[in-house]
Parts: C-alpha cells; sequence; structure tokens
C-alpha cells in the first residue's frame, strides 16, 4: 500500500532536483547591445503593450504577480523602475540585453519565468527601443518577493511540459534578428504573434488546449488556426472585435486571462498583420499544440 505515495514521493523529489539543477547552471551569452536612444522610448513602450510585460511585472512596471500558488510556485516579475525596491537603477544596458534578450541575471543564471524566446525575436533596433523605454519609466516605489518554483512548476518544468527556463531555448551565441519591416503584412504579423507571445499560451501550432503549468481555474486557449474549431468562418470584423473588446461573434465575453486588454492596444495595422498571418497557419483541430 505504501508503495505508490512513496514512488510518488521519490518522482516529485527527483523532478525538484533536476529543475533546481538547471536553475543552478550558469550561462555565458554573446551580448550585442542595442544602441539606446531616448526618442525611442515611445515605440519601446509599444513594443511591451505588444510583448505585455506588465502582465508579470505590473501594470506600472513597478513589480508584480502572474501566480501565487502554495503547490505550483510563485512568478513575481521584479519592479523594472528606478523606484525603491527597483533594479532600473542598477543595471546597464548589457545587464538589461542579457535579462530580455537571453533570459539571464547579471551573474548569468536563467530567470524564472522570463518569456525569452519571444524576447529573443526583437531586432536590435527594437530591444535599443525597449530598453529606451525602461530608462524612462516614472519610478515607483515598491518590492516584489523573489519568484519560487514550487512543486508543481518543478514538475512541469523537469517534464518539459512548460517554458519555465526561457534560457534554455535559445542560441546565446546567434547575432540578433534582422529587422522586421513593419505593416499589414504576413511577415510582420508572424513577428507580432511571436513577441506577442501568442505561441505561448496558444500552443507552437496555435490550435490551443489547456495549458500546462496554469492555475486550475485558468480556461483552455482557443484554437486561433483556421479549422473549424478554430478560427474558420470568423470575419476580420469579429477577430478585431475579440481583441479590442474580449467579444467572440456569439457575443460571449472572452475570459480575461486572454489578454486583450493590451491586444486592444495594437494599432489597426497590427492587428491586420496578425489576422493575415493567421489565415496563414495550417488548420488544426483544437488542443494538438
Ligand atoms: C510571464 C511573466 C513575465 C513577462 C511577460 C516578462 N517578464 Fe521580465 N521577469 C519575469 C520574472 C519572474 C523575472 C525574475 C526572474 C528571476 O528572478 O528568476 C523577470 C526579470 C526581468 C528582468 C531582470 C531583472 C533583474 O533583476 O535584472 C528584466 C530586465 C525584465 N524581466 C524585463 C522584462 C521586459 C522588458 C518584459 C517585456 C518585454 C518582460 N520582462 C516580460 C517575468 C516576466
Ligand atoms: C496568457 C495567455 C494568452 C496569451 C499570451 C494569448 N492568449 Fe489568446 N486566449 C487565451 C485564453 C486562455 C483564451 C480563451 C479564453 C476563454 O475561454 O474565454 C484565449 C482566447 C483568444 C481568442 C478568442 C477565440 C475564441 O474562439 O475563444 C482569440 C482571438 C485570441 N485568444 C487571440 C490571441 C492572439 C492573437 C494572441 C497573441 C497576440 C493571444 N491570443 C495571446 C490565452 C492567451
Amino acid at each position: 500500500m505504501l508503495a505508490v505515495p512513496l514512488l510518488l514521493g521519490a518522482g516529485a523529489w527527483t523532478a525538484v532536483r533536476v529543475t533546481e539543477g538547471r536553475l543552478d547552471r550558469h550561462y555565458e551569452a554573446t551580448l550585442v547591445v542595442p544602441p539606446v536612444r531616448a526618442e525611442d522610448a515611445a515605440r519601446g513602450m509599444y513594443l511591451m503593450t505588444l510583448a505585455k510585460c506588465g502582465v508579470c511585472h505590473g501594470a506600472d512596471f513597478g513589480g508584480g504577480t502572474l501566480m501565487d500558488e502554495p503547490l505550483l510556485g510563485s512568478i513575481h516579475g521584479p519592479n523594472l523602475t528606478t523606484g525603491a525596491g527597483g533594479i532600473g537603477g542598477a543595471r546597464t544596458d548589457a545587464d538589461l540585453t542579457r535579462a530580455i534578450r537571453h533570459g539571464l541575471a547579471p551573474d548569468g543564471r536563467p530567470l524564472i519565468a522570463m518569456p525569452t524566446r519571444e524576447h529573443a525575436a526583437f531586432s536590435n533596433g527594437e530591444l535599443g527601443a525597449v530598453i529606451a523605454a525602461l530608462r524612462a519609466l516614472p519610478p515607483v516605489d515598491r518590492s516584489s518577493p523573489p519568484s519560487r518554483v514550487g512543486l508543481g512548476l518543478a514538475v512541469f518544468c523537469a517534464l518539459d511540459q512548460i517554458e519555465l527556463i526561457g534560457a534554455e531555448l535559445v542560441d546565446h551565441a546567434a547575432a540578433p534578428p534582422a529587422e522586421v519591416p513593419p505593416g499589414p503584412t504576413v511577415v510582420w504579423g508572424g513577428h507580432l504573434a511571436r513577441i506577442g507571445s501568442c505561441h505561448d499560451c496558444h500552443g507552437e501550432h496555435l490550435s490551443g488546449g489547456a495549458m500546462a503549468g496554469a492555475p486550475p481555474d485558468w480556461p483552455d486557449a482557443s484554437n486561433l488556426t483556421p479549422h473549424v474549431t478554430g478560427l474558420a468562418g470568423w470575419t476580420e470584423e469579429e477577430f478585431y472585435r475579440a481583441l479590442r473588446e474580449g467579444v467572440r461573434p456569439d457575443g460571449t465575453a472572452i475570459d480575461p486571462r486572454m489578454p486583450w486588454a493590451y491586444t486592444a492596444k495594437m494599432t489597426d495595422d497590427d492587428l491586420r498583420a496578425i489576422y493575415l498571418y493567421l489565415l496563414t497557419v495550417p488548420a488544426r483541430p483544437s488542443g494538438q499544440g
């Protein structure tokens, strides 16, 4: 009778050790620090809206909480401003490049939960603009507790069910990606979907389904592919309404776990670019990644 709990206990213990070992690693990154110009701050702030930094770092970037669950763990995005408790004043442009593009702390340890694969898609010009926006943030005095990998997150991470350690997913020696020209095009839409982390919740193939590691009260992510269980049949206007007002074509409200308050701030051209991009994604039934 004791065998099952003992086995489960041993499995969980192993998972925690595996995840701790992965978090203890140190990475060397080839840093290409972009030029940072104050006049790019507004562009950088728009990119930070697209990338939804505020979901974890707080709407005022003074620190926030994505989740705080006893069994799963807690994810607190630190205060990015120069206020008391903020890291803004203490980090060089190289430190911020290392954190955002590589998902690494100044000492080379991987940052927990930073969407590094998404941020690695920023061109050098875009990253420079994001750093300019961080430099221009009004100071906020607030401290957040450190993030904690609980049993649940450790198990999901050890089983590679969640992307908790973004630093593992990018090539730290790669040159920054080339600039993608903005406009209502499929290519720009694909770039926006990546930095907007649509794949992060809706799956690498965008067909939605349960999000591993999400707290139990979160709904499944919807299918965004042009399949009948996805967005097939949605008009462009219906798509805009969903991302701007959080309402589906049948009038039902979209759960705020879908960060439509952020997509609501996208320009018309950028929403159109994402719409055009989603039309080109292969159709798949819901829940297939
Ligand atoms: C899904 C949640 C999440 C999102 C979205 C997110 N971050 Fe983070 N970020 C974190 C967490 C959690 C940490 C701290 C991790 C740790 O200490 O291991 C962090 C750390 C950082 C750090 C390093 C802080 C330091 O001590 O040097 C910077 C800089 C940063 N984030 C900037 C950003 C920017 C800019 C964006 C948007 C482009 C962003 N983050 C989006 C969760 C997030
Ligand atoms: C933090 C996770 C998360 C991110 C990031 C995210 N979504 Fe969602 N999205 C969801 C969830 C969860 C739902 C389902 C909400 C519900 O059931 O009410 C959803 C629903 C939707 C819907 C409604 C479709 C339907 O039939 O219900 C659309 C459209 C959508 N997302 C598009 C996007 C796009 C485009 C992006 C990237 C710019 C994106 N989402 C990023 C979690 C996310």
